[in-house]
């Protein structure tokens, strides 16, 4: 009997970039709410921003929004990956966004001081964090505000719904086991740098920034979502290590629904997310 297919009829022939790209996840609405949240409390504290880890631009395209309700203003969205960029590039066409490749490790020779520094949903893919909080304070003005989030933290789990996420690596493994290949038994905690809210605290402050404040804003991820973040090439590399892109987001996606029916979790998952702003000396 042939496996079914997780890839609907009109992604088979995708290109890699598509398929494996970020775009399917950030188009599910609670990931606007977040997004959202997190812009509106920076949106009043000028005009000049970065959107740093830009990605296919969903919260550029907020910012932009913002920008237009006040009517002057400016976005430099920077991200390392071309197809990420080219991405947002289809997707905005404004002249107050202006894209740039380039790393948050390098954040200051891309960019001219700025108001506000916006990092959604990619703090945890930074390994050295300290120097990149140290170049997100050298691109902000005096009193400029720095917002983060992310859901890969420690503590992002609901009580009782951790197991969930052991069962969804478990059944992928099993499933590539069964396809003859093995699963490296990395830790994704390691993988992708997980922090706790306190941690960050401690990180931002010891940067130079002021006023810290954090708070969990929780979402419930819905089945569908999951199988969509299971196709994201940075999330099944931090998931499945070494396991090749393609059979791993096949073997992700399917085993979404059967780990929710073994922990017996109906409808979604809720999970938290860190919403972080702390300041930048006046
Ligand atoms: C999950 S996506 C988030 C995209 C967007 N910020 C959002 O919330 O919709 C993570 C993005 O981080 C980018 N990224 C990875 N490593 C980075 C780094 N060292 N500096 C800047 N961006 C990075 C990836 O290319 C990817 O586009």
């Amino acid at each position: 009997m042939s496996e079914p297919n997780p890839l609907r009829n009109d992604e088979v022939s995708l290109p890699d970039h598509e398929r494996f790209g970020f775009s399917r996840f950030a188009s599910h609405p609670f990931f606007e709410e977040v997004n959202r949240w997190l812009v509106e409390r920076v949106a009043s504290v000028g005009s000049r921003f970065v959107d740093l880890a830009c990605g296919p631009g969903a919260v550029t395209e907020l910012i932009l929004q913002a920008i237009r309700e006040r009517g002057r203003g400016l976005v430099y969205a920077v991200d390392p990956s071309l197809a990420e960029l080219d991405r947002a590039r289809r997707r905005i066409t404004s002249q107050l966004v202006q894209f740039i490749q380039g790393n948050a490790e390098n954040l200051s020779r891309l960019v001219p001081p700025v108001d506000a520094v916006v990092f959604c949903n990619a703090i945890h893919l930074i390994n050295d964090k300290t120097h990149v909080l140290a170049e997100i304070r050298k691109v902000l003005r005096a009193g400029g505000t720095l917002a983060f989030n992310t859901t890969f933290f420690k503590g992002c789990y609901p009580p009782g719904t951790e197991r969930f996420y052991r069962y969804w690596i478990l059944r992928a493994a099993q499933y590539l086991r069964e396809r003859g290949i093995s699963v490296l038994r990395t830790s994704k905690e390691e993988t992708l740098q997980w922090v706790t809210p306190e941690e960050y605290s401690a990180l931002v402050t010891s940067a130079g920034f002021v006023e810290p404040t954090w708070r969990l804003h929780e979402v419930t991820l819905s089945p569908e979502s999951l199988e969509d973040i299971g196709q994201f090439s940075l999330f099944v590399r931090g998931a499945l290590p070494q396991v090749p892109l393609e059979i791993g987001a096949d073997a992700l996606a399917q085993a979404v629904r059967k780990a929710m029916d073994d922990v017996k979790i109906q409808g979604g998952v809720p999970r938290f997310w860190l919403q972080f702003i702390a300041k930048s000396p006046a």
